[in-house]
């Protein structure tokens, strides 16, 4: 598609991108999604904000079995169910964006599932590799802004929400090694990832995802 914007000092061909927003319940997720948002108006290119698990009827409606701490699934199970959801997603969604040349910002991908069902419950990281390859073929996120926070912080923000959800409920333990999980993939492929130290005044924090933003927007 071409497009000119005021962005770029001549048009360009855009290709619409698929960035996704991820980090350990607490790290600063909706707060950042609206200085995503801004950005994005700023610009007045199309984007469509959605979320994991969730983004269609079928996916909210696993959301909510996967979130209610009543809920008792085994770890294969949730995985298939995040899994599940991510697929409908991916064909209702996100795939019929990206082809009519409108960005996708998702609030989690699969670097959640890596990092929960993988880190934190222990689900073997080359089984979820083979879910990724299957239920997404060659899709992946072109940018992944990583909200990264110390333990303590998200322990003690998540303490002061509404109810806990089925995640939330989860020990210190496990949050320790969802992040250190999250960290771990974005070492591995840093020129896919920006990882943001979201424990510092929000404005240091949302210059730095600015910056990730306009650098990948002018880089690829
Ligand atoms: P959130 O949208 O408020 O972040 O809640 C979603 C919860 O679901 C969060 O605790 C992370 C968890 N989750 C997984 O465990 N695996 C996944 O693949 C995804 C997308 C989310």
């Amino acid at each position: 598609m071409i497009r000119t914007h005021l962005f770029f000092k001549t048009p360009i061909t855009m290709k619409a991108r698929f960035i996704t927003l991820d980090g350990i319940d607490g790290a600063g997720k909706s707060t950042n999604l609206a200085v995503i948002k801004s950005w994005f108006e700023a610009r007045k290119l199309p984007v469509l904000f959605t979320r994991e698990p969730g983004g269609t009827p079928v996916g909210e409606a696993l959301r909510k079995i996967l979130l209610n701490p009543a809920t008792q699934a085994g770890l294969r199970t949730e995985t298939l169910m995040m899994f599940a959801a991510r697929c409908q997603h991916i064909e209702d969604v996100i795939l019929p964006a990206l082809e009519k040349g409108i960005h996708i910002v998702s609030d989690r991908f699969t670097d959640a599932t890596f990092a929960y069902q993988g880190g934190g419950r222990g689900v073997p990281l080359a089984d979820i590799e083979i879910l990724e390859n299957w239920a997404q073929g060659s899709l992946r996120p072109d940018l992944t802004i990583l909200l990264d926070v110390p333990l303590e912080v998200s322990m003690s923000r998540l303490s002061e929400t509404r109810e806990k959800d089925r995640f939330e409920q989860e020990e210190a333990t496990f949050f320790t090694r969802v992040r250190e999980a999250y960290l771990q993939r974005a070492a591995t492929a840093p020129q896919r990832y920006a990882v943001i130290n979201s424990n510092r005044d929000r404005s240091l924090v949302q210059a730095d995802i600015e910056a990730a933003l306009t650098q990948h927007f002018q880089l690829t």
